[in-house]
């Protein structure tokens, strides 16, 4: 059976950049306080019109040059979003249209945080059955259109933003290469825990101005029960996936965290005995792009030469559902 190896990435971000001091001036909140608690100093909200689809479009074009593969070789497209353009169909489709790459499958992950580990595991696996050969996976996400930008929803925010990256996977023969293992979990019973309750096909309609006045379509968070469960359950996971992989954490070159918030990515670090040369975070610039961090994080890695063939590769996330998951990558 072959395995399943990266052959490009691509990053793509809004150009407005948003500062916590020009947060502060719409909310109770300060610089400091973002900074201490969270890492951010800066991240990137899409300008009116731009849509999620066009940003995942860009990721996508970049990760096609860099892996040398034109849109009309692909044979599928794994779409990782918890913010699509639509309440249906998913970006994928959107996406399959702006590339104009045929009549291939593209199907969406809707998996929040862990989407991306989550579109790898179904993009590996039809590799390595032999169903698909290139495969484009994308982690893409508008958050700041969903977020109450006041003082009500200061904890939200203030974190969450917008961005996407992808890559493209295709067969390998080379047993020392590839994607090695996967740990994947969910637990239901925190679902409310990190949502979006609206739009809903429980209500009828399914959004109305009563609901829209409650905020009901904000996303709605409880920031220490989902950092506690975040800072316990990566590490927990990666000890897993590295296992699974014959390999343990002091074998690792890199790891790369869900940037949910520095404070938990240095928690993780720490719970598996990393030095920080050995974690890559870059929430300070991005904040919390929920499906797209890690497809990000890998293209800046790989392009600024952090990740090299060889290299032994943890991703990690942990996110609404509550769902989280790893992955390790001989790369
Ligand atoms: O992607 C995966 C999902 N997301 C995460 O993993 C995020 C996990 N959670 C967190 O990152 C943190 O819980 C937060 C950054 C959201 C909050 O940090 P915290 O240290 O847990 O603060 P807290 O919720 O205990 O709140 C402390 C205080 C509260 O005020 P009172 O009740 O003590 O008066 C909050 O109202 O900080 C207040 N607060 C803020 N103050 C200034 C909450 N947000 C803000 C804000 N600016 N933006």
């Amino acid at each position: 059976m072959p395995r399943t190896q990266f052959l490009g990435t691509g990053l793509a971000l809004p150009d407005r950049v948003v500062t916590n001091a020009e947060l502060s001036q719409v909310m109770d909140t300060t610089d400091e306080w973002i900074r201490v608690r969270t890492g951010i100093e800066e991240r990137r909200w899409a300008r009116e019109g731009e849509t999620g689809a066009a940003l995942g479009h860009a990721a996508a074009i970049q990760a096609l040059d860099a892996a040398g593969v034109t849109s009309g070789e692909l044979d599928a497209i794994v779409y990782a979003t918890s913010t699509p353009d639509h309440f249906a169909p998913g970006n994928g489709v959107y996406l399959q249209k702006l590339l104009g790459a045929g009549t291939i499958p593209a199907i969406d992950i809707r998996m929040q945080c862990s989407g991306f580990i989550y579109a790898l595991s179904v993009a590996d696996a039809w590799i390595r059955s032999g169903t698909y050969r290139k495969i484009l996976v994308v982690g893409q996400e508008i958050q700041s259109t969903g977020m109450d930008v006041s003082t009500r929803g200061r904890n939200t925010a203030v974190i969450f933003a917008d961005g996407a990256g992808a890559v493209v996977l295709g067969p390998t023969d080379d047993p020392s290469r590839g994607i090695l293992s996967f740990d994947l979990h969910s637990e239901g019973a925190h679902a409310e825990l990190l949502w979006v309750d609206v739009p809903g096909s429980m209500y009828h309609p399914r959004i109305s101005e009563e609901l829209v006045h409650a905020g009901r379509h904000f996303l709605q968070m409880d920031g220490k029960e989902v950092f506690r469960h975040a800072s316990t359950r990566m590490p927990e996971s990666v000890r897993a996936a590295l296992a699974s992989a014959g390999c343990a954490s002091g074998d690792l070159s890199l790891l790369i965290p869900h940037q949910a918030n520095l404070r938990i990515s240095e928690m993780v670090a720490k719970a598996l005995a990393l030095r920080p040369d050995q974690v890559y975070n870059n929430i300070q610039r991005y904040g919390n792009t929920t499906a797209a961090t890690i497809p990000i994080c890998l293209d800046e890695c790989v392009r600024a030469g952090r990740i090299k063939p060889g290299d032994l590769l943890a991703l990690t996330a942990f996110g609404s559902g509550f769902t989280w998951g790893s992955c390790v990558v001989r790369w």
